[in-house]
């Protein structure tokens, strides 16, 4: 038994911050920040509006998509590091949003792969016969975490949300996950508090700590271990894999791990241009992209991979 996506769905805030809005507010420029990551716009929430809000959006487009009903779904998974409430966590508000009662739902904590995680476990019930019908989210409101005043950070991070149905199948579906995590590299990319800890508000000199050029490094030569690894694991050849989803943080990573992969640009899903890094929404919000303006079709061979704080990584291989 395997499990395959029956169905993606991805929600943008309305609200959209250009490079030019942001050069009113800290010392920087669109040139900087389109020549350093591909970021051109991205989306932000307005007051009020919550990780929890975006998600509905996303899974009630994928559950559309899949033709399932949300009563039909028997388990959530939801990757996020920001969620509305500390509890109940966001898969159970979701659940109460879908307006279903009943079955396991629980957030993953994994920063921007966070959706990796989710679709990996969620994978493992479906494959076990202990889940028909998955919501596996990627969301998060990224921006509430950011200070505004911190030029490194605030041109990068914004909101989203993406979610794909997992259903069970005689083949795959989600061929191969891998993940990983090491805690060495905490202090790369963090933010500086907590519930147990003590909160921090994100304002002046708080909100999330990078050592950007470092984080870049890492990630560029452990996006690139991983692509073999799941290379290996199937015995496959590079150019077997149709389309790479990759985690959108930024342009010249994903070129790099594209470039480890001898593929063109043209075969891989890029939003960071209008999406910024949306963190654990970013993959799926790309495959949704993907899917919906035609570029992936049924059959494709996908490699999605992610990378973020803690260092957390990982990879799906997916005949979609
Ligand atoms: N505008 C203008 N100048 C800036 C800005 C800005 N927004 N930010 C930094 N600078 C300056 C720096 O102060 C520095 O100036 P200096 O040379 O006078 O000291 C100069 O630009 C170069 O800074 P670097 O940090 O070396 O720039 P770099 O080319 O590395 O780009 C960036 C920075 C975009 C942050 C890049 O390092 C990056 O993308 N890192 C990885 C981010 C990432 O992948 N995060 C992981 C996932 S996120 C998650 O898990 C939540």
């Amino acid at each position: 038994m395997y499990s395959r996506i029956a169905g993606t769905g991805g929600y943008l805030p309305e609200r959209v911050l250009t490079n030019a809005e942001l050069e009113k507010m800290v010392d920087t420029s669109d040139e900087w920040i389109r020549s350093r990551t591909g970021i051109i716009s991205r989306h932000i929430v307005s007051p009020g509006e919550t990780t929890v809000d975006l998600a509905e959006h996303a899974a009630r487009a994928a559950l559309q998509s899949a033709g399932v009903e949300p009563q039909e779904v028997d388990f959530i998974v939801f990757g996020t590091t920001t969620p509305d409430l500390i509890f109940p966590n966001c898969g159970v508000l979701l659940q109460q949003r879908l307006g279903i009662h009943g079955c396991p739902a629980f957030s993953v904590e994994a920063a921007c792969t966070g959706f990796i995680y989710s679709l990996s476990i969620a994978d493992k019930f479906v494959r076990l016969g202990e889940a028909k019908c998955a919501l596996v989210i990627g969301a998060e409101t990224l921006t509430r975490m950011v200070n505004w005043k911190d030029r490194q950070t605030c041109v990068l991070f914004a909101d989203g949300a993406g979610a794909v149905v997992l259903k069970p199948s005689d083949e795959p579906g989600i061929v191969s996950t891998h993940l990983h995590a090491d805690g060495r590299y905490q202090d790369l990319l963090y933010y500086p508090g907590g519930v147990s800890k003590g909160w921090v508000e994100p304002g002046d000199g708080q909100g999330v700590q990078m050592r950007g050029n470092e984080v870049f490094k890492v990630a560029v030569n452990t996006l690139g271990r991983i692509v073999d690894e799941t290379l290996e694991a199937n015995k496959l050849q590079k150019s077997q894999i149709d389309w790479l989803v990759p985690h959108q943080a930024n342009i010249r990573i994903i070129q790099a791990t594209a470039k480890k992969l001898e593929m063109p640009l043209e075969k891989v899903i890029i939003t960071v241009h209008e999406h910024g890094n949306t963190s654990a929404a970013s993959v799926p919000l790309a495959l949704d992209v993907g899917v919906r303006d035609g570029r992936i079709k049924r059959g494709d061979l996908l490699l999605l991979e992610a990378f973020g704080g803690g260092f957390t990584w990982g990879s799906a291989l997916v005949r979609y």
